[in-house]
């Protein structure tokens, strides 16, 4: 069990979303990453013709993704584990007349959903990398675990299970590589935060509560094959050097 508390994990990750810094290679990678899925969106909206997508997005923050991608929402769910941040979501949709996305607050790796049901799952700006079983024992996140990290297995299954047949997850992720560790450890400690992990891990942590892994093309395999996610169906895009967007087709 952690002692760090969730609230200050939640306020570290607010301040963060809120702050007007952020690293270049990072600012630029969530760039590329709404790019990429709004052109997506937009080709695949016109091939099938259909009015509009179902989206759930996991962790959707402040909820500006629903703002960006209305034009292609039929419905939007966000899934907020931080009541702050959903509290930010609701007035910026009534702000931008949007009046079709909900947010379910709670950890998504309990959310009830229906099989079947989303035509997108987006898991954006390093989310996935955040999902895992809160401990003060860093010890507990070895390599083995992030190869297969039961958390974000049992939240992506979910999430998998709740995609249509021809739909898509979208996913973004820090490679572990030194540059995006050192823009890790830049932002955090710009938006008031001690990282506490020796440089060269496979993840950031701070005294505040927050973390934030990075991965290789095998981690991400590994995992997703746990979710009963073939390699087949999983294609990477190069966001930058620090970063992928990776689509997983169902
Ligand atoms: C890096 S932020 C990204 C927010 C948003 N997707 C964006 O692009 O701005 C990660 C978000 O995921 C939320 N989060 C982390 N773990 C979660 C979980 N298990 N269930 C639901 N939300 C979670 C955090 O509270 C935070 O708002």
């Amino acid at each position: 069990m952690s002692k760090i508390s969730l609230e200050s994990e939640n306020e570290v990750v607010k301040r963060a979303l809120e702050s007007a810094y952020c690293p270049e290679p990072i600012r630029y990678a969530r760039q590329r990453q709404d790019e990429i899925l709004g052109e997506r969106l937009r080709r695949d909206m016109d091939k099938t013709g259909v009015a509009g997508f179902g989206i759930a997005d996991i962790g959707c923050g402040n909820g500006y993704h629903a703002v960006q991608f209305a034009p292609f929402c039929l419905l939007y769910h966000g899934f907020e584990i931080s009541p702050a941040m959903a509290d930010s979501a609701r007035p910026l949709w009534r702000k931008a007349g949007i009046d079709n996305a909900q947010i379910f607050v709670g950890d998504a790796a309990e959310a009830v959903i229906e099989t079947g049901f989303y035509d997108i799952v987006l898991c954006l700006y390093f989310t996935p990398g955040n999902i895992r079983d809160r401990s003060d024992d860093l010890s507990l996140y070895s390599d083995a675990y992030l190869d297969r990290n039961p958390r974000f297995i049992r939240v992506i299954s979910r999430f998998y299970d709740a995609l249509k047949i021809g739909g898509a997850a979208f996913l973004t992720l820090y490679k572990d590589v030194a540059e995006a560790e050192a823009a890790q450890i830049d932002f955090y400690e710009h938006t008031g935060q001690r990282v506490v992990t020796p440089l060269g891990s496979r993840f950031v942590a701070t005294a505040e509560g927050f973390w934030s892994a990075r991965w290789t093309k095998d981690s991400v395999a590994s995992n997703l094959d746990a979710c009963g996610i073939r390699a087949e169906d999983i294609a990477f895009y190069d966001l930058n050097p620090i970063a992928w967007l990776v689509e997983v087709k169902k």
